[in-house]
């Protein structure tokens, strides 16, 4: 098999992409009850954290309204510049070119930060989520979507995947408290943590 890039990505990026921004994937990614139960402001910040082309990007710049920003965050040129492409104009998302280690956000400037199917990708998953938590506003959110920690009909083999319960446990220790946890997506695990409201030393 092909080697994978450094971020996860195999080397047939564009077939790849093609299959992340597919219409049949809402029947098991259910993009837009993912919406809802965020429950996400006119006027929000929101950080999609490992982009890719944007099947997420475009709905949230729908959600939060030309007054609120998304950040769509992605260590990939190749991913990014397909994100720009699909984006017409829309004049509220903004792309960054993250590194593996830091999402190059500024700090306290996110309401939500979203990872879909994109934390069990980072190398090194605790430190990147430390520097995230700093770029949440306090009280801010970070919510996680990525693939249950046993085998489904699709997604990575569970070698690579990260157990929700591990996942909360590097939020905590982030200081990040768990919130909510969703149970309808079929494949996926749906986690929502919070930063505190107000935070001190850090
Ligand atoms: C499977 S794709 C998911 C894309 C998108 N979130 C979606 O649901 O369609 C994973 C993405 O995470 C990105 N990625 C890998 N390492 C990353 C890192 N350290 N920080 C942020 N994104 C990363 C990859 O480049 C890739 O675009």
């Amino acid at each position: 098999m092909a080697a994978r890039s450094r971020h996860g990505n195999p080397p047939e990026l564009r077939r790849l992409m093609r299959r992340q921004l597919a219409t049949t994937r809402a029947r098991w990614q259910r993009p837009d009850r993912v919406l809802r139960v965020l429950r996400l402001r006119r006027g929000a910040v929101v950080a999609d954290v490992g982009s890719g082309p944007g099947y997420f990007t475009t709905r949230l710049a729908r959600a939060v309204g030309p007054r609120g920003r998304v950040y769509a965050v992605d260590p990939e040129p190749e991913v990014l510049t397909a994100l720009v492409k699909r984006l017409d104009g829309a004049g509220n998302v903004t792309p960054v070119l993250s590194r593996d280690d830091d999402p190059m956000l500024p700090p306290a400037s996110c309401d939500l930060a979203l990872f879909v199917n994109a934390y069990h990708h980072v190398a090194d998953g605790p430190a990147f989520v430390q520097r995230l938590a700093r770029c949440l506003k306090p009280g801010g959110r970070l919510a996680a979507i990525d693939w249950a920690y046993r085998e489904t009909p699709m997604g990575p083999p569970l070698r690579r995947r990260i157990p929700p319960e591990k996942f909360v446990g590097i939020g905590r220790r982030a200081g990040l408290v768990p919130v909510a946890r969703h149970e309808f997506l079929p494949y996926q695990y749906f986690v929502v943590l919070r930063r505190a409201r107000s935070v001190r030393g850090r």
